[in-house]
């Protein structure tokens, strides 16, 4: 089954894409469009989607990417080559997409593979990119992945935020994800003023600034949580089951464990 729905926010386009083998997807992701810039491509399970809407609505003259993960470059090299745009991001995103990387088998059902590509390494925090009437200030924000960058529109008051926020108080990790460097990556964005808060899978128009702030409160809470329990002495399997919810229960079992809980506590633990 696929989603597929575009939303106007004001000067902001947002396509949201979602493919399932099996039933409503679990989860959908957003690709943005702002005047000639489009901030992240999508999965390439739904190439065929994201070209119909960009053909009814017009092809970008640049497309960034806020990380490497398929559900955000799936589509750059397609897009790159169709109507000859320059991709930009992080350098390590980049190297990331210099060649294939390995996915797991539920990426590739839930997403698809990205292609490689050759991606212009952006300066972070240094300078805005320029692209027609649009200013874009790359931040680089690790945590969620080693490369994740938001871009920041001060001019209008938004952050396209990638997979930074994702939700308020959320329930799971992947296994590469570092709490530490989240919340120091939280904290870094929250220095700068925004109220519309592009997520690739939660935005929203308004507050999102506010929305980010609790989500840097719940982290610090959590992290804070574990930390006393392991100076208590509790082992970390104690401390996952003491502390865990049962909310990725769904998530746990399609990943087949690579997204859980009991992640976000040993991310906490790690040295
Ligand atoms: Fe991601």
């Amino acid at each position: 089954m696929k989603t597929i729905r575009i939303h106007r926010f004001g000067p902001v386009s947002g396509f949201e894409l979602g493919y399932s083998p099996i039933g409503k997807p679990l989860m959908t992701v957003y690709s943005f469009r702002v005047g000639d810039v489009m901030i992240d491509t999508a999965q390439a399970n739904m190439r065929g989607a994201l070209f119909d809407l960009i053909r009814e609505d017009r092809p970008p003259a640049l497309i960034l990417l806020t990380h490497h993960h398929e559900d955000h470059s799936g589509n750059a090299a397609a897009l790159s080559e169709r109507f000859g745009v320059p991709v930009m991001g992080h350098a390590l995103t980049g190297v990331k997409l210099s060649s294939p990387f390995r996915i797991r088998p539920y990426q590739h059902l839930i997403w698809g593979k990205s292609s490689p590509l050759a991606v212009q390494p952006i300066v972070t925090e240094d300078e805005p990119i320029q692209s027609g009437t649009h200013r874009l200030l790359p931040i680089h924000t690790p945590g969620h992945s080693k490369d994740h960058t938001v871009y920041l529109d001060r001019e209008n008051g938004a952050l396209f935020s990638g997979d930074l926020f994702l939700g308020e108080r959320i329930k799971y990790f992947r296994a590469d994800e570092n709490i530490r460097e989240q919340i120091a990556s939280l904290q870094k964005v929250l220095t700068f003023d925004f109220d519309a808060l592009y997520c690739c899978h939660h935005p929203c128009e308004t507050g999102g600034r506010e929305r980010m702030a609790r989500k840097l409160a719940f982290l610090v809470e959590f992290y804070e949580t574990v930390q006393e329990l392991h100076r208590e002495g509790m082992p970390p399997r104690d401390i996952v089951k003491r502390l865990d919810r049962k909310a990725d229960r769904l998530v746990k079992w399609v990943t087949l464990g690579n997204a859980c809980f009991a992640n976000m506590v040993y991310s906490a633990l790690a040295g």
